[in-house]
């Protein structure tokens, strides 16, 4: 049977390109990514300093900085973008998408924040190009992202958080199998509204099937 997760270059290829790339300013464009890791037709690529004006796009838009909590609300200018990617590169991928003949575009970024000594990982996502979301790639960014956290990164367990009100990505979060532990309540402002914040988590060897 196919496995529906691969991987195109061994463990230690996928982890060193997050430490080896071009950010010279004609390094590569926001254009075409090659997935380090892929399944089906999503992928992880390196995040890279031609990403920045895609990024300060998606950042700019509430229907991803409101959940993402990542900038305050804000004209976020390519210059932040910028900046964001450089504090970003260790632990932050492209998430990609093929396209027609081969071709992988960014349609949002992954994150896992890394707490060393305890082996756990701060998970967050965003797919950033509306008409992109709803097809899967979130589910399979994720799974991906687990499997770099557990296999790659000898994660022990990945926690997030996200508002009450994101019901899709709480969704998407349970299909995975992270499960809730717990929740701040009143949490999380938005739009002048207050929810509460979701903790959840996943345990190495959690993940559903
Ligand atoms: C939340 C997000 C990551 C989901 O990714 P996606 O690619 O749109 O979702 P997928 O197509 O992979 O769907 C996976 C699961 O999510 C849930 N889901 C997706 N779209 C949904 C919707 N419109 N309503 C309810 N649940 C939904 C479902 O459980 C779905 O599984 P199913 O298709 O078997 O029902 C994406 O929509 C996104 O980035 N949104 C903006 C930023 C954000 O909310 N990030 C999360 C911050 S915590």
């Amino acid at each position: 049977m196919m496995t529906m997760i691969d991987h195109d270059e061994p463990a230690a290829s996928a982890r060193g390109a997050l430490f080896d790339f071009d950010l010279s300013p004609n390094g590569r464009t926001g254009a075409e990514r090659r997935p380090r890791m892929r399944s089906r037709a999503t992928g992880l690529a390196p995040l890279d300093a031609g990403c920045a004006p895609l990024l300060t796009s998606w950042l700019n838009d509430s229907d991803v900085y409101f959940p993402m909590g990542d900038v305050d609300p804000r004209p976020f200018t390519v210059e932040d973008g910028k900046r964001y990617v450089e504090s970003h590169l260790k632990d932050t991928w492209a998430v990609v998408a093929e396209g027609p003949e081969n071709v992988w575009t960014p349609v949002g970024y992954a994150g896992m924040f890394v707490r060393s000594r305890h082996r756990v990982g701060i998970f967050r996502i965003a797919i950033g190009n509306p008409a992109a979301r709803g097809q899967g790639h979130g589910y399979r960014a994720t799974r991906l992202m687990l499997k770099w956290a557990f296999d790659e990164l000898d994660l022990h367990c990945v926690h997030l958080s996200v508002s009450a009100a994101n019901t899709r990505a709480v969704a998407l979060y349970k299909k995975v199998g992270f499960v809730e532990c717990g929740r701040y309540r009143e949490s999380r402002w938005e739009d002048g509204v207050r929810h509460d914040e979701i903790v959840m988590e996943v345990l190495r060897g959690s993940v559903r099937p």
